[in-house]
């Protein structure tokens, strides 16, 4: 019998990999046949208004929160999503910052980003694109993002520290970040950390609170605070905010 690998002990490439084996299968379609996914129920739950969205915008979403219900995002905005899935999220910025305004979205696998942007067309949705690429090294010039959001994603980042250099490097002075994701209270057990589903599935790649926002301190954020939160036994979805000096 081949033993599965423990992500502890793969490479951050090799851990990439398996993120994207998964997200890859939740990014197909469920072909629900009667009524809502549970995705689309569940998105429901956290606020989104998504009666009005076809199925295939809904039936992948996997974020932990409802970031742009929280981020106060203003007419002609540049938004950035890191890791945007089946693109829920940036069609919700799409629709608050106006055809003035323009969201980004970024995602490493490609399957997520092939749905993304056949969702935008059947939303008819013209002030977005979706680029293919890793967090970790943004594919996004420097200073040139107003706001950054993101959902249920940066736990699945091996570096971090890596991924909240770039968010800085790429907002513009004075333009802020509103993360939602998992962080722990307490460290997780070995065998847990040591699981590759649960790794995949946001758990297993979490850190403590006080590391994740020391994280955002140290790339150079000010004003890093917790603006809501829901606890979980271990662990607890967070919205965070962060500010980039002017
Ligand atoms: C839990 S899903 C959340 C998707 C979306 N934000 C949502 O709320 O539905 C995680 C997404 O992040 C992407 N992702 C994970 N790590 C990434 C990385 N290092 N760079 C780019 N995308 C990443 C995955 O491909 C997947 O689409």
């Amino acid at each position: 019998m081949t033993e599965t690998k423990r992500i502890t002990e793969m490479n951050d490439e090799e851990i990439k990999e398996e993120v994207r084996k998964t997200y890859a299968k939740v990014a197909q379609p469920t072909g629900s046949c009667c009524g809502p996914s549970t995705r689309s129920n569940y998105a429901k739950t956290l606020g989104y208004s998504v009666d009005d969205l076809p199925e295939s915008v809904t039936e992948s979403f996997a974020g932990c929160g409802n970031p742009t219900a929280l981020a106060s995002l203003k007419e002609g905005e540049i938004v950035l999503d890191l890791g945007s899935g089946a693109g829920l999220d940036v069609f919700m910025a799409a629709h608050q910052v106006g055809k003035t305004g323009h969201v980004i979205g970024v995602d490493m696998t490609p399957a997520m980003i092939e749905k993304a942007k056949e969702n935008a067309e059947k939303l008819g949705v013209t002030n977005v694109e979706f680029r293919f690429g890793d967090i970790e090294e943004l594919p996004v010039e420097n200073d040139s993002v107003d706001v950054i959001i993101s959902n249920c994603v940066i736990n699945l980042a091996p570096d971090k520290s890596k991924v909240f250099r770039e968010a800085f490097r790429v907002l513009r002075p004075g333009g802020r970040m509103l993360v939602s994701d998992i962080v722990l209270e307490a460290s997780l057990p070995q065998e847990t950390r040591d699981e590759v589903a649960s790794y995949t599935g946001c758990l297993g790649g979490a850190i403590l609170k006080e590391e994740y926002l020391q994280k955002i301190r140290d790339a150079g954020f000010t004003d890093v605070h917790i603006v809501s939160e829901a606890a979980f036994n271990i662990a607890t979805s967070a919205k965070i905010e962060a500010f980039k000096p002017k």
